[in-house]
């Protein structure tokens, strides 16, 4: 990684950018929490499940408690980790992802009771097995697991750690190899990224900033990706952006499976 990518991310700060992407469940967060209760439900049980760059955030895996019994989160940054073994530890400092876990049990067609809620916080937080480091540059992303998973759910994690689209290619290359041949994943990634420029984004100084160095792609250039990082059947849906502020026009949600 480039030193003025290095130091994007060293200002990264996991509780701004949660607060920013997941104040609340506006309509482009519902739309991913029913996408992963359609892609869940449709899934047969499944031994491993893992998500690649998961940043500070668990709503992905909501709705794989069902279906997979051992759930391995990951990220780059220490900072975004450390939330993750927060919320697991159920610290009373972590962030509060219930409405998360409401929505999604209502995405599922299940009663999102206090109970039920609750029950679906404790089961994830004893499915997940390791919360590790891992960087989608290497060959071997996530150094130290040798074994690959059945499942891979990667969401705004390779788009969002370049703006190259030939490294881009790279890091989605390098990210498929933690998944079995024949294996199912589920991957987003933000459509037409418009964040600026990187040194103007350094130079406003803000430590706050929620620049990331993004790809501009459509869902043309992800189906091609995909394919040429070994997908066998890629099918996305998009959705688009819910609020003015947004620099980019909306998610990109695709499902494929891993050539045999
Ligand atoms: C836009 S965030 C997405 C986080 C989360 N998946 C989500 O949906 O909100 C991008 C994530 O990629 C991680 N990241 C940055 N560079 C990376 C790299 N080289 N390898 C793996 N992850 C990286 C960051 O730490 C950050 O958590």
């Amino acid at each position: 990684m480039s030193n003025t990518l290095a130091s994007i991310w060293a200002s990264f700060n996991a509780r701004t950018y949660l607060q920013e992407y997941y104040g609340d469940v506006g309509p482009e967060n519902l739309a991913y929490l029913q996408f992963f209760a359609r892609q869940f439900a449709a899934l047969s049980p499944q031994a491993t499940l893992l998500d690649f760059g998961s940043g500070p955030t668990i709503y992905s895996v909501i709705s794989a408690v069902p279906k997979v019994e051992r759930i391995v989160l990951s990220d780059y940054l220490a900072a975004n980790r450390e939330e993750l073994t927060l919320w697991q530890r159920n610290d009373p400092q972590s962030f509060d992802w219930t409405p998360f876990v409401e929505a999604a049990l209502a995405a599922e067609g299940l009663a999102p009771t206090p109970a039920a809620i609750a029950q679906r916080v404790a089961e994830l937080q004893q499915k997940i097995v390791a919360i590790r480091f891992c960087d989608a540059a290497l060959n071997q992303p996530l150094p130290g697991w040798a074994e690959p998973f059945d499942v891979l759910v990667s969401n705004s994690c390779a788009d969002a750690a370049t703006n190259d689209r030939t490294v881009w290619q790279q890091y989605l290359n390098n990210i498929l190899t933690c998944l079995k041949p024949g294996g199912t994943l589920i991957l987003s990634a933000v459509k037409g990224a418009d964040f600026g420029d990187v040194n103007e984004a350094l130079s406003e100084s803000n430590p706050d900033s929620q620049y990331f160095p993004t790809v501009n792609i459509a869902e043309t250039e992800l189906q091609a990706a995909l394919i040429a990082a070994g997908c066998a059947t890629v099918a996305i849906e998009t959705v688009a952006a819910d609020r003015p502020t947004r620099k980019y026009q909306g998610l990109m949600m695709a499902t494929a499976r891993k050539a045999p």
